[in-house]
């Protein structure tokens, strides 16, 4: 029986999508499962509770087309402070647009540290509309793809997956256009807030 170790590596981790992903992640996963979310304050902790672990799985978001500065942060020690035996490496990814293929780039990023490091990269779930989909009659689609990553990772079939809401560009921006307007007036900002920087502070 496998034992993974599940790293959410989400800015907003404690209430974030990719903690609902991990969530449903555990639901599939019959072996030991430890979750942390990765904190500013807590790498050498994390680093130290890998070994042992049979798998490792990272669950964090797109952020700028590329992995989230907390999880990169993490890695970077991570680098420094290895687990004697390295636990093979799977990713689930969400990002905010339609198209699933945007985490390409993220997904490199951690490929590229499993070479560099000596860990074997294995399996990958890419979401796109990952912010959207679990609200939406279309979460099925989701639950179903973390499932098989969880069976896949169970019986060491290793393989890349990915799914996402199955709607047209044009249909997909019409509804989150209004999903995102509708949540800046009940906070009271208008779209020509939403396009400004200060919407930020
Ligand atoms: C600062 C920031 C940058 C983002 N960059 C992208 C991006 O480049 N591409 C994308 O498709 N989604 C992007 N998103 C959307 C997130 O990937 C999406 O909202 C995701 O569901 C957040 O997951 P989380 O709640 O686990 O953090 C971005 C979100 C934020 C807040």
């Amino acid at each position: 029986m496998g034992k993974i170790i599940i790293c959410n590596g989400s800015p907003r981790a404690p209430k974030s999508n990719s903690k609902r992903y991990a969530e449903i992640f555990t639901q599939y996963y019959k072996g030991e499962i430890q979750y942390h979310n990765i904190t500013k304050n807590n790498h050498k902790e994390l680093c130290g509770k890998i070994e042992g672990h049979s798998d490792i799985l990272f669950v964090f978001p797109l952020y700028a087309d590329g992995i989230p500065v907390t999880l990169l942060n993490f890695l970077k020690t991570l680098e420094e402070n290895p687990p004697q035996n390295k636990p093979i490496v799977s990713i689930l990814i969400n990002c905010g647009f339609l198209e699933f293929q945007q985490n390409d780039v993220a997904v490199q990023m951690i490929a590229l540290f499993c070479k560099q490091n000596g860990y074997q990269l294995g399996s990958v779930l890419k979401i796109g509309s990952g912010e959207a989909i679990l609200d939406t009659p279309f979460a099925f689609l989701a639950k179903r793809k973390i499932k098989k990553l969880a069976h896949t990772i169970m019986s060491q079939k290793y393989t890349t997956l990915h799914t996402a809401m199955p709607l047209t560009k044009k249909l997909f921006i019409k509804a989150s256009t209004n999903y995102w307007l509708t949540c800046g007036k009940k906070h009271g900002i208008t779209k020509e807030d939403m396009q400004t920087m200060q919407i930020e502070s």
